[in-house]
């Protein structure tokens, strides 16, 4: 495996195996890689492409009173990990090799940046799109691997690449969940046993929304009032959303009759957690 910090490097390394008629698949993360970010690995692997993993915690998209200084990180784990997976290059940029001046050029995503995640997080989507933009300028991959999880960002991604004509093909991948149904997320390091054990209720509450949709219930407010009730007289954690929308363009959502996102964002303590379900309810007429 290869691995730089630099762009100049990564971009003559690329630019040789362009050469040699491979195609380039990226997988971006933030690091601390955990089984869901090595599935994306895998999915990449399987197209045949010469897979680069990067790593780079983009404070771009950290708000000023978010985790950015207490997000995990360990690269030498990560490059042991991604070395063990098979990928052919990993580019872990410093700040200052991705931002070396303060910046002032970004790539805005209109409303997709002001509803769930983006409404209590603003500017977020803005600096994921930006960062993720400039990766795609570096690297300059044919396919590009996002998680389902941040079911948001993937469309914010696929959006973003349509509107802007980038040759690129989005290639979305499932939550990869723990046994007991828990979305696997960097931040469930900080949760305490106690939260760990509460956190449960979030895929258990998603499943049976999904249960509800099956049984014909087709109002969003309903699901999402059974969903609340169920969070909150089963843990602690604080609801920050949980909302129904269409899931193809986040707009609101009434009466159910197209495929929905049923997604939310619950803190237990300072950690907070999303998770989500897509439902066709064609699957249930
Ligand atoms: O999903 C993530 O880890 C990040 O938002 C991404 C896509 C790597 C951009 O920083």
């Amino acid at each position: 495996m290869k691995r730089t910090s630099k762009i100049l490097e990564l971009r003559e390394i690329i630019a040789l195996e362009k050469k040699r008629g491979r195609n380039i698949a990226l997988v971006p993360t933030m690091g601390y890689l955990h089984r869901g970010h090595l599935s994306l690995i895998e999915q990449a692997k399987q197209t045949g492409a010469v897979v680069v993993v990067s790593i780079f915690v983009n404070p771009l998209q950290f708000g000023p009173k978010e985790d950015l200084s207490r997000y995990p990180r360990d690269l030498e784990r990560d490059a042991s990990l991604v070395k063990d997976a098979g990928v052919d290059i990993l580019f872990h940029p410093t700040v200052e090799e991705m931002y070396p001046r303060s910046v002032i050029t970004y790539v805005e995503v209109g409303k997709l940046d002001t509803v769930l995640c983006g409404a209590t997080r603003p500017g977020h989507f803005r600096g994921v799109a930006t960062v993720v933009s400039k990766l795609f300028h570096i690297v300059q991959p044919d396919l590009a691997f996002f998680g389902q999880k941040d079911y948001q960002q993937y469309l914010v991604i696929q959006r973003m690449v349509s509107d802007l004509n980038l040759p690129i093909e989005v290639c979305p991948v499932s939550i990869v969940r723990e046994e007991d149904g828990l979305a696997l997320s960097s931040r469930n390091v900080f949760l305490t046993s106690e939260q760990r054990q509460e956190a449960r209720v979030l895929s258990q509450s998603l499943n049976e929304a999904e249960r509800s949709l099956g049984a014909g219930e087709r109002s969003a407010r309903e699901i999402e009032k059974q969903l609340r009730d169920r969070i909150s007289s089963q843990c602690h954690g604080v609801i920050d959303y949980v909302e129904v929308r269409d899931a193809g363009d986040l707009s609101e959502v009434t009466t159910i009759e197209r495929p929905v996102l049923i997604a939310l964002a619950v803190k237990f303590g300072s950690t907070r957690l999303i998770d989500n379900k897509v439902v066709e309810v064609e699957n249930y007429v």
